[in-house]
């Protein structure tokens, strides 16, 4: 049956992250879908198929809200994750190297990279649940072998997750040597119309937006096309891997 395939989402309140909840609630998965706080548009996922979703709180820029996560989830009895997906994610526009203070990038860095990495960490030290993917959002603007020199505002943000890339590296190695068959991936989302999209940068999009849907869909279908051997690799929602 279908519904034997479970997703983690954290960070589903809006953007990419609610878009994986309700693609794959109509597809009949179960959901276990995060948010600091949930939203209309997530309640009204839950309402229609209380079966398929639970809601958990989770701050991820918080280790007090990520321990009580934790705890929660593992009252929540699931055995089995197929994909987690952890999206959360923040961009306060701008953030210059030359202008940032020290708390906007201590905030990008949290959220985006200790946040995810200790969530991705709690989860896999569990030893009653198995995990086959755990899929981290990252960003174009986190490659180095591709620097972005155009996205001015975009310092501390594209520190992030140039972070978020090499720590999700050596937890793949660091599975490995333990022999793990969990696979870490990278994905890159494409330029996503969503609130975090609602800036005004001053370069042209190449190629354009597209909506979150076009983005999950991609995404989830590039997420369960890998396997042990990808593990540690960095994907775009268009399947193809992009340089770190
Ligand atoms: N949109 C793009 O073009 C694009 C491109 C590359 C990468 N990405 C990445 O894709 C991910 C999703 O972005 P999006 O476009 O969907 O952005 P979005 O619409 O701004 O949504 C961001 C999501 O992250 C959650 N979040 C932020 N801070 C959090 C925290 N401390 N704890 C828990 N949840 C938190 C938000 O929850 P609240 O409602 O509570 O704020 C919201 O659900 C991010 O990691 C982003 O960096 C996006």
């Amino acid at each position: 049956m279908a519904t034997s395939i479970t997703w983690l989402i954290i960070g589903a309140s809006r953007g990419i992250g609610l878009e994986f909840v309700r693609q794959h609630v109509s597809l009949g998965h179960r959901v276990i879908a995060t948010a600091r706080s949930s939203s209309s548009a997530l309640d009204a996922i839950r309402q229609n198929a209380p079966d398929l979703v639970k809601v958990l709180t989770c701050d991820v820029s918080s280790s007090e809200s990520i321990n009580a996560f934790i705890e929660q989830f593992v009252q929540s009895c699931a055995t089995k994750i197929d994909y987690a997906v952890i999206n959360a994610g923040i961009l306060e526009y701008p953030n210059r190297s030359l202008e940032m203070s020290f708390d906007l990038f201590a905030k990008h860095l949290h959220t985006n990279t200790v946040g995810p990495i200790i969530i991705a960490q709690k989860l896999l030290q569990l030893q009653d649940i198995s995990i086959g993917t755990v899929a981290f959002m990252s960003s174009d603007s986190g490659s180095t072998g591709n620097f972005l020199s155009f996205e001015d505002g975009f310092a501390a943000y594209a520190a992030s997750k140039a972070a978020l890339n090499q720590v999700l590296r050596h937890m793949a190695e660091e599975l490995k040597r333990k022999k793990s068959k969990t696979i870490i991936l990278a994905l890159h989302p494409g330029e996503v119309a969503t609130d975090m999209s609602k800036i005004d940068i001053s370069w042209e999009i190449d190629g354009g937006q597209i909506t979150a849907g076009e983005s999950v869909n991609g995404m989830a279908q590039v997420i369960r096309s890998k396997t042990i051997e990808h593990t540690g690799t960095f994907w775009t929602w268009e399947n193809k891997e992009y340089p770190w």
